[in-house]
């Protein structure tokens, strides 16, 4: 058995992430055609760590397929599902009073996170210092938009800022969303209320003196919650700058192919990815940095450069996608241009309609030549 469990928590609304995460909570979303969960999970069992906690809530549903992919690692996944959002607190409470934890070191980490830390030695940090909390922690030139930590020499966390203003402080450090954290602290946590463990927790246990360590090793660390994040963390797992590996048949390069994948006479710059079934018509031009689901067709003159298409969408004749995101079941009619936007599932952008810094929601139907934002 190994000496720590985990808990990823993935019940969030993603909203910033509006309108991918309609359908799709974030934990789902897909890197380099892969659900950003079954990655966790695979690193996690790299790590040697084999009994998870998947801690859901807002579309719980749609995590049906994440069990037999846990299985198929050799991971005991145990889901609990939260009847109303309790935040992040809240969730660790409600999976510890369902048994979920026992008494070894729960390492948490946040299901929207690409990052792979060495898990042993975080576990071991934590251990050597008979550690409350230790934080795997990452840096960032801003860090407006983060919890922010102030470290000592020895590791230990003196100061928490939630959100600073620059002149705040000088630290860089902040809360990636990976932590490892004694199961019983989980008992200070108030049962049955939403309690967020940032805000309401820790502040008391660093203001307190209490054993709050943080280590920086320097590793990968990638939050998904925004969309250009999202294109990011494709884009970097693509280039091999994190170790996740694209879904499908590495087929030389930087390609990699799903089944019954045609496209002959198209050009395919590299690095990209295409799921089962793809079609990419002759005449059809992916520049690089591409990520296309299963059964996408696109077809001759259409042009696609840094994007993430997702399953059964049709891409016609001579549009333009470049730095987008288009969901599920969307169709991008020909001669459309959607650049630097996200087009809703099932939205249908009509001929010669040009979105640019657009959100185009789902199930919007756009008439020929109804938009041009730019
Ligand atoms: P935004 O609405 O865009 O802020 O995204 P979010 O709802 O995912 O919130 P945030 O990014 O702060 O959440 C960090 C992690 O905690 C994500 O993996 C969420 O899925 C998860 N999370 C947030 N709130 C809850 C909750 O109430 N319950 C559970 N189980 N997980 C949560």
């Amino acid at each position: 058995m190994a000496d720590v469990q985990a808990v990823i928590l993935a019940g969030g609304k993603g909203t910033r992430l509006r309108p991918v995460t309609v359908d799709l909570p974030k934990p789902l979303v897909p890197i380099a055609n892969r659900p950003l969960v079954v990655h966790q999970l695979i690193h996690l069992a790299a790590s040697g760590v084999t009994d998870v906690t998947l801690a859901l809530g807002y579309n719980a549903e749609r995590f049906r397929g994440v069990e037999a992919e846990a299985e198929r690692r050799g991971i005991n996944l145990r889901i609990v599902t939260e009847p109303v959002p309790l935040g992040t607190g809240g969730a660790l409470r409600y999976a510890f009073d369902q048994g979920a934890f026992d008494d070894r070191p729960l390492l948490w980490i946040n299901g929207d996170v690409v990052a792979t830390p060495s898990v042993r030695s975080l576990t071991s940090f934590h251990a050597d210092r008979d550690a409350l909390v230790t934080f795997w922690l990452s840096s960032v030139r801003d860090v407006s938009e983060f919890g922010v930590l102030e470290v000592a020499e020895d590791g230990r966390v003196e100061r928490f800022l939630e959100k600073p203003a620059p002149e705040e402080t000088d630290s860089r450090l902040i809360n990636a969303g990976i932590l490892v954290l004694d199961p019983h602290l989980v008992k200070r946590i108030p049962a049955d209320r939403f309690f967020s463990f940032e805000k309401n927790l820790l502040p008391t246990l660093v203001e307190g003196r209490e054993r709050v360590y943080g280590r920086f090793d320097g590793g990968y660390w990638l939050d998904t919650g925004r969309p250009k994040h999202f294109l990011m963390a494709n884009r970097h797992v693509l280039e091999g700058r994190v170790q996740w590996w694209p879904a499908g048949n590495h087929t030389g390069g930087d390609l990699w192919q799903g089944e019954d994948c045609k496209c002959e006479g198209a050009r395919v710059i590299q690095p990209a990815v295409l799921g089962d079934e793809c079609v990419v018509e002759q005449g059809a031009q992916l520049f690089g940095r591409t990520v296309m689901g299963s059964r996408v067709t696109v077809r001759d003159g259409a042009q696609l450069e840094d994007c993430v298409v997702f399953d059964d969408v049709e891409i016609c004749e001579d549009a333009v996608i470049v730095d987008a995101i288009v969901c599920a079941g969307a169709r991008i009619g020909p001669g459309a241009v959607v650049a630097g936007s996200i087009v809703g599932a099932r939205a249908v952008v009509g001929e010669g309609n040009q979105l640019r810094g657009v959100r185009l929601w789902c199930d919007v139907h756009l008439p020929k030549g109804a938009l041009i934002v730019g």
